[in-house]
C-alpha cells in the first residue's frame, strides 16, 4: 500500500488508468491543487472521477446541526475552512467548472440521490465515539449536554424511523467525471 496526501502524491507522472476521489475533496485545503495533482498521475484519455456533498445540505446532512442547535449545544470547535480564494461552490455548475478550469476535459456533473437506511444506534455510535467533526463536537460537551443531545436526537431522528425501526436518511451527492487531455 502507498500513502500520500494531495496535493502532493508520491507517484511519477501518468502512471495510473483512472483516479477516484470518492468524498475528498470535501477535505482539501485547495481543490484546484489537488484535481491538477490526480490530473498528473493519470494517463491521458483516462478518467478522473469526484464525489462531494452538495451545497444546500440534504436532510441527511443538516440533521446532526439540528441536533445539536435545538439541544442547545455549544460548537467551540474551530474547524479548519478552505480560504475563500480557494473554495468553489459546492454545486453542479461549481464543481464542473472546477475541474474545466483545471483543463480536465468532457466534464459530466450529476447530483445522485439516495436514502441511507440505518440503525439508530449506529448513527448515533460514530459521534459518540469521537468519530470525525462531530465526534470532536461532542467530546467538547459536557455530560448532562450529551445527555440533551441524546433526547434531542430520538425525537429529531423519529420522523424518520420506519416500521423496521431503522432510520431512511435521504441523502444527495455530487457525481462528477472528467477525462484528462
Ligand atoms: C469521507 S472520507 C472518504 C473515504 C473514502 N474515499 C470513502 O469513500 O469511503 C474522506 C477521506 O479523505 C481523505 N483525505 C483528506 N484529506 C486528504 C488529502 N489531503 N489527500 C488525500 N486524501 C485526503 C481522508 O484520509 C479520508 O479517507
Amino acid at each position: 500500500m502507498h500513502q500520500g496526501a494531495l496535493p502532493d502524491l508520491p507517484f511519477p507522472d501518468r502512471c495510473f488508468d483512472a483516479a477516484v476521489a470518492n468524498f475528498v475533496m470535501n477535505h482539501v485545503g485547495h481543490p484546484a491543487a489537488a484535481l491538477r495533482e490526480l490530473r498528473r498521475v493519470v494517463r491521458p484519455g483516462s478518467r478522473i472521477a469526484v464525489t462531494i456533498w452538495p451545497y444546500p445540505l440534504p436532510p441527511l446532512q443538516q440533521l446532526w446541526g439540528q441536533i445539536f442547535d435545538a439541544a442547545g449545544g455549544r460548537r467551540p470547535v474551530v474547524m479548519h475552512k478552505v480560504d475563500p480564494a480557494r473554495d468553489f461552490p459546492r454545486t453542479a455548475e461549481g464543481l464542473t467548472t472546477l475541474l474545466a478550469d483545471v483543463g480536465l476535459g468532457g466534464v459530466q456533473c450529476d447530483t445522485i440521490t439516495w436514502v441511507h437506511r440505518t440503525d439508530p444506534e449506529d448513527w448515533w455510535s460514530g459521534p459518540a465515539n469521537g468519530i470525525g467533526a462531530l465526534g470532536m463536537l461532542m467530546e467538547s460537551q459536557p455530560p448532562e449536554m450529551i445527555v440533551r443531545i441524546r433526547e434531542t436526537y430520538d425525537k429529531l431522528t423519529a420522523a424518520y424511523r420506519g416500521d423496521d425501526g431503522l432510520l431512511a436518511l435521504p441523502t444527495a451527492a455530487l457525481l462528477a467525471s472528467a477525462v484528462v487531455a
